[in-house]
């Protein structure tokens, strides 16, 4: 839209952002559009359909979408929406079937989005053109080894195109994992009532919160194991220092990295870790063989929190997957995967779910937590002086470390450069004319030593 200044609401020279952008429904639905309708969003895991006709549901921004695999094997998306009326024909989360068919007058529509079957249609219509009248397909659908993609725009670069450097740190969890990625097929889900923004930010980059936001449930953690939550990850439980060398926070093109770097502490935070730690141990002269030293001994087990623009987050170590769909300006939906490797022993597997659930389930000990925060800084730009404040994300401004992965590393776990770049992100997207726009640039230095080094 012409007359909103997106410099003013993102300023990244003084690293602030405006509040209305958690509130403005004219800011919201111009997000539907720029953003959701234009890149490449997460749809599932293709372990989710293996067999011919199995389907899952989900969201792309707003639109209900239906993922299906057809009888040619091919897995192909569509708008969950009756072409006669506007019905959904799909009410159940995802299982396996040979039709969709429309509860309000009963057209039926096969697993490749044809319309198949027409009640009374001999008697009703003269010569109706089914083929008019076939499913809307999400016009893109890729898989990036498993994770399944879509996107509504005919134009967009390729979702390899897109993803760009993000995929060397995508390729630790997806390559690294014994016998491949698994997934658990229905996500844990929570409605939280704040701007989707937010939980994005927190999850991709927000480090200072750790110590300070989830004192109590870090001290319960703690508690129920070894004790560790005097020094999580690098941060005192009580806040007062903090262990800076070591973890960065990385900035690509469109994503973002932050990772401890010590391949292990992704299960710091676990009561019983050991046959996790078991696994890494017995496993990363795999990883180190086929990714290399640098991501086999220093990212594979990490904390690692892989930030894909705009509401996609993958998370070593706390081992989910998580993405937020927005519901209007003021409310989402968290929808949370655990992940594991599939040869994993069924006992390490247990440990790893049950530590999603203890952690980032509905009832997760830190999903609460967070999920008040959101509220709060959503709500309270409903008052018009509050939302003319701005929110400031300077912390690590201007430092930088060497890094020999993709991107522009900055030092440390308890900074914003994440949150930066998710929010100058943002603010190209909005700006953006048309899909290939939407791509920003790796600093070149850095990327042409990597490629060439
Ligand atoms: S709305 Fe679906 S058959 Fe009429
Ligand atoms: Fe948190």
């Amino acid at each position: 839209m012409k007359n909103i200044n997106y410099q003013e609401l993102v300023d990244s020279e003084q690293a602030l952002q405006k509040r209305s952008i958690f509130w403005d429904p004219v800011i919201y639905e111009e997000e539907l559009k720029q953003i959701f309708n234009r890149c490449w969003l997460f749809l599932g895991h293709e372990s989710q359909l293996p067999q011919t006709g199995d389907f899952i549901r989900t969201y792309m921004g707003e639109d209900d979408v239906i993922v299906v695999r057809g009888k040619d094997k091919v897995i192909r998306a569509f708008l969950n929406a009756c072409t006669h009326r506007g019905n959904k024909v799909c009410q159940a989360e995802g299982g396996n079937t040979r039709s969709f068919t429309c509860s309000y007058h009963g057209w039926s529509y096969n697993t490749e989005g044809e319309l198949a079957g027409v009640p009374l249609e001999k008697e009703i219509y003269d010569n109706l053109d089914r083929e008019r009248f076939g499913l809307v397909p999400v016009a893109r659908v890729e898989s990036y080894k498993g994770l399944l993609f879509g996107c509504f725009s005919e134009d967009a670069p390729s979702l390899v195109e897109y993803l760009g450097d993000i995929a060397w740190y995508i390729d630790v969890v997806t390559d690294s994992a014994k016998g491949g990625l698994e997934v658990i097929g229905t996500p844990y889900r929570t409605e939280i009532p704040g701007n989707w923004k937010l939980p994005v930010e927190n999850a991709i980059g927000d480090g200072y919160h750790v110590a300070w936001a989830h004192a109590g449930a870090m001290s319960v953690v703690g508690a129920l194991g070894h004790g560790r939550s005097d020094n999580v990850l690098g941060i005192s439980a009580n806040n007062t220092n903090v262990d800076q060398s070591g973890a960065i926070e990385v900035v690509m093109n469109t994503h973002t990295v932050l990772t401890t770097l010590d391949g292990q502490s992704g299960y710091a935070l676990y009561d019983h870790p050991e046959p996790v730690l078991a696994h890494l141990a017995e496993n990363r002269p795999r990883v180190i063989e086929k990714l290399g030293e640098l991501r086999g001994k220093q990212l594979y087990g990490s904390e690692t929190h892989i930030g894909v623009f705009p509401n996609l987050q993958i998370i070593q170590g706390l081992n989910f997957i998580r993405i937020i769909h927005p519901k209007g300006p003021g409310k989402f939906e968290v929808w949370t995967y655990g992940m594991c490797e599939r040869e994993m022993p069924e006992e390490t597997k247990e440990v790893i779910h049950n530590h999603v659930r203890q952690t980032f389930g509905p009832a997760g000990l830190l999903e609460g937590d967070d999920g008040d925060f959101v509220e709060a800084i959503s709500h309270s730009a409903a008052g018009y002086a509050t939302r003319q404040m701005k929110g400031f994300l300077g912390m690590g401004m201007g430092r930088k470390v060497p890094w020999d992965g993709p991107g522009e590393a900055s030092p440390g776990l308890v900074n914003e450069a994440c949150q930066r770049g998710f929010y100058d992100q943002w603010r190209r997207s909005m700006e953006a004319t048309n899909a290939h726009e939407i791509i920003g640039q790796t600093a070149p230095g850095v990327l042409r030593e990597i490629r060439h080094g």
